[in-house]
């Protein structure tokens, strides 16, 4: 197998409902390389949850195997996964930083350790100041905030991020995913990304699947080069190139439903 690929899904089945059943994802084959910003566009309902579900290990896939480094993990939970769910909650009776560190506790650190690694996290998440608060006193895009910090903080090499940005307002986004991208290639993570928003996965992506739903398959895959070396959303987007894949990407998803 190729070095240079980090996670690998080799012709992924899942079926829900052994009497009845339905096939919700059909060989799904796909790669994300070492240090790669993968994307998955789909409608609502093409399985794009499942999908990470059985990546993460949480869900056995009806057929197909995921591979690691080229080792095979299939239903397996990888400590080298870092997992933003869709609905990432926070736990409300406990403070930011509690949340922060509750993977490093379950994973068996000392709290005053894991406090002590917090601490940088903190700063570099502008959110230096809030360890004491609650979830509840915290905007949206701060809870954002802490969550993919909540993920970091475990030094995943492979970040799965499920619709993280989708509830918050326009300029926050373009903030946050400016960030998101800056950290991850600073840190050289491999991300495997999931959006509604073709516009998104355009501007951050280096690959991009595109999927249609019942079954869930994948019908187009794209290699994206923006050919800006900027972190920043808005100078990403101003990219002469961004128009044809946005509109390629557009156009394969028409066709597709
Ligand atoms: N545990 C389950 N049992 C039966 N069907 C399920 C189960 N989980 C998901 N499904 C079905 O599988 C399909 C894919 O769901 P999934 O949540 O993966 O889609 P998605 O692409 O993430 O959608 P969205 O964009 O709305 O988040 C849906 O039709 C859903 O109803
Ligand atoms: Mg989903």
């Amino acid at each position: 197998m190729d070095e240079n690929v980090k996670l690998e899904a080799k012709g992924i089945y899942k079926e829900f409902d052994e009497e009845n059943p339905i096939t919700i994802l059909r060989d799904v084959s796909f790669v994300a390389k070492k240090q790669e910003f993968v994307s998955f566009v789909g409608p609502s309902g093409c399985g794009k949850t499942t999908l990470f579900n059985i990546i993460a290990g949480l869900l056995e896939p009806t057929g197909g195997n995921i591979y690691i480094d080229s080792e095979q993990t299939t239903g397996t939970v990888s400590s080298q996964i870092g997992y933003v769910l869709q609905k990432d909650l926070l736990l409300p009776w406990r403070t930011i930083e509690e949340n922060v560190i509750l993977g490093l506790e379950v994973r068996g650190m000392k709290k005053s350790e894991a406090k002590d690694r917090a601490t940088e996290y903190f700063k570099s998440y502008k959110l230096d100041g809030y360890q004491k608060k609650y979830p509840s006193e915290l905007s949206g895009g701060m809870k954002q905030r802490v969550a993919l910090m909540r993920t970091m903080i475990m030094e995943p090499e492979i970040i799965l991020m499920d619709e993280a940005y989708k509830a918050l307002d326009y300029p926050l986004k373009i903030d946050l995913e400016s960030e998101l991208l800056s950290t991850v290639k600073e840190n050289k993570k491999t991300v495997i990304y999931i959006t509604h928003d073709i516009e998104e996965a355009v501007t951050l992506s280096d690959r991009v699947y595109i999927m249609k739903a019942r079954p869930g398959e994948i019908v187009r895959e794209m290699e994206i080069d923006l050919g800006v070396d900027s972190t920043r959303m808005n100078e990403r987007r101003a990219s002469k190139k961004f128009n044809d894949y946005y509109e390629t990407i557009w156009q394969s998803m028409g066709t597709s439903k």
